[in-house]
């Protein structure tokens, strides 16, 4: 392994700086395990030129909307698109894209039917080149990885992270190590890895032990980490809010439902409604409510147990295998932005969590579980008048339906809750299901399957 520039990855640009989120000390160049030299906290990117020469909005959605005509490879991706306000690259032949972005605003007129909020939509990023929302992050990351000089980026990862990784270092030339917790990742993300060539180790611990060990490695080694500790991923994830005020006509919405694991994406779109308020890109800053499953809530315990000064940390257990992280690195940056846009944090059970998932699918849309605790979410908040009929709600499914098809195939089966402690949930839940048909090979019996479903 040869060993990257001296100045990696911080490397100067002139038009942003690190600043850590807890001592504000400000850099010009970041260690490899993104922390602040002085305090050990995490670091976020900041462009001081914003204080001297604001950007002009009208100008820049402007902009923004000019490139969506052009055939570059950059302008054709919906991360770059939005590139005066990620960090700057010195050509656009730089990125390392594979047209990310560009995802769809789908209206939910079934679920906004049963939850009463006529406005209800789904920014789905499952429908991302890897098929999740890491994608956004990943092609601003791996772009700087490749800068710096690294040959290798590594992850920790409960699935998505590594697909993403695996596919944009290949893309970009780059090595790929994947650290995943053993048996605990769906196969069809293990599978994506290996296709894209990742060095894949599967590690007998959790999404929790994986990061610690990364966290080590990349202090003894030259590879460069993606996780969502570094802050240029969550610079890319910023645009999934940029895309979606410019799908809304920049009417911001009330609120943005968002899932929460390690809680990297909820500070990214966090940090981009702030921006783009401050920026007058919009008028109104929309709440960011972030949901966990029950089983892996430390954003949730951290906020009502420790009022948010300091991590509760819990053993994560949820079929969501997403979100199974108990040890979420970017909680402090999760606690800021619920603070700065009024959002709530809320925790669905793993019924609860089925029954969404089955709902977004009955749209046509489906996603992945970890997904679906949005619309579980959303149903408590309606409850606890947090949010109000007359509101726009904007839920953001972060992965594919076929991301998952494990969970997808137990559910419909029935097997998913045989014997455990929700077995015999709610003829509401069974009503979902839609378990497959063995037949006989004659027109008779499909004939018969069909007046009965006629029927049902
Ligand atoms: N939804 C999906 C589909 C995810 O894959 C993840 C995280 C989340 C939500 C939570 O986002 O961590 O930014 O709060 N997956 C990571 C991974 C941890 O390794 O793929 P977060």
């Amino acid at each position: 392994m040869s060993s990257p520039s001296a100045t990696a990855p911080g490397v100067r640009l002139g038009d942003f700086r690190f600043r850590c989120i807890a001592c504000g000390e400000l850099s010009d160049r970041a260690s490899q395990d993104f922390r602040c030299a002085h305090c050990g906290d995490l670091l976020e990117i900041i462009y001081p030129d914003w204080q001297q020469a604001r950007p002009d909005a009208a100008q820049l959605k402007a902009a923004w909307l000019d490139r969506k005509i052009s055939a570059k490879p950059a302008d054709q991706s919906g991360v770059w698109r939005f590139r005066d306000l990620l960090p700057r690259i010195d050509s656009e032949e730089e990125a390392i894209t594979l047209r990310e972005g560009n995802t769809p605003l789908y209206e939910l007129p079934r679920c906004a039917r049963a939850t009463g909020i006529p406005r209800l939509f789904a920014k789905h990023q499952g429908m991302n080149p890897t098929g999740s929302f890491k994608d956004a992050g990943m092609t601003v990351a791996a772009t700087f990885a490749r800068r710096a000089g690294f040959r290798w980026v590594a992850c920790a990862s409960t699935g998505n992270t590594s697909a993403s990784m695996a596919a944009y270092a290949a893309r970009g030339g780059l090595r790929s190590l994947v650290l995943v917790p053993e048996g605990k990742i769906s196969w069809s993300k293990l599978s994506q890895a290996l296709d894209y060539g990742a060095v894949t180790c599967q590690l007998r611990t959790d999404f929790d032990g994986c990061l610690r060990l990364l966290q080590q490695l990349v202090l003894r080694a030259p590879v460069y980490q993606l996780n969502s500790i570094n802050p240029f991923r969550l610079e890319g994830q910023k645009t999934l809010a940029i895309e979606l005020m410019e799908q809304l006509d920049w009417n911001a919405p009330d609120h943005i439902i968002v899932p929460g694991g390690n809680l990297g994406n909820s500070s990214a779109i966090g940090k981009a409604v702030v921006e783009m308020r401050d920026l007058g890109l919009i008028s109104k800053m929309p709440k960011l409510s972030v949901i966990q499953a029950e089983g892996a809530n430390a954003l949730v315990r951290t906020l009502r147990e420790a009022a948010g000064k300091r991590l509760v940390s819990v053993a994560a257990e949820t079929r969501a295998t997403a979100i199974r992280i108990g040890n979420p690195a970017s909680w402090r940056k999760a606690a800021h932005v619920l603070e700065a846009t009024s959002g709530a944090c809320e925790q669905v059970s793993e019924v609860e969590i089925a029954e969404a998932k089955a709902e977004i699918g009955a749209e046509g849309i489906g996603c992945e579980p970890a997904s679906a605790v949005t619309l579980a979410g959303l149903k408590k908040l309606i409850q606890e008048r947090f949010v109000k009929p007359d509101e726009t709600v904007v839920l953001v499914l972060t992965g594919n339906l076929l991301k998952d098809p494990e969970f997808t195939i137990d559910f419909h089966r029935g097997d998913m809750f045989k014997g455990g402690p929700s077995a015999g949930v709610s003829a509401e839940v069974d009503a979902l299901r839609h378990p497959p048909l063995v037949l006989d090979a004659t027109l008779d019996a499909v004939i018969r399957t069909l007046e009965q479903a006629e029927k049902s």
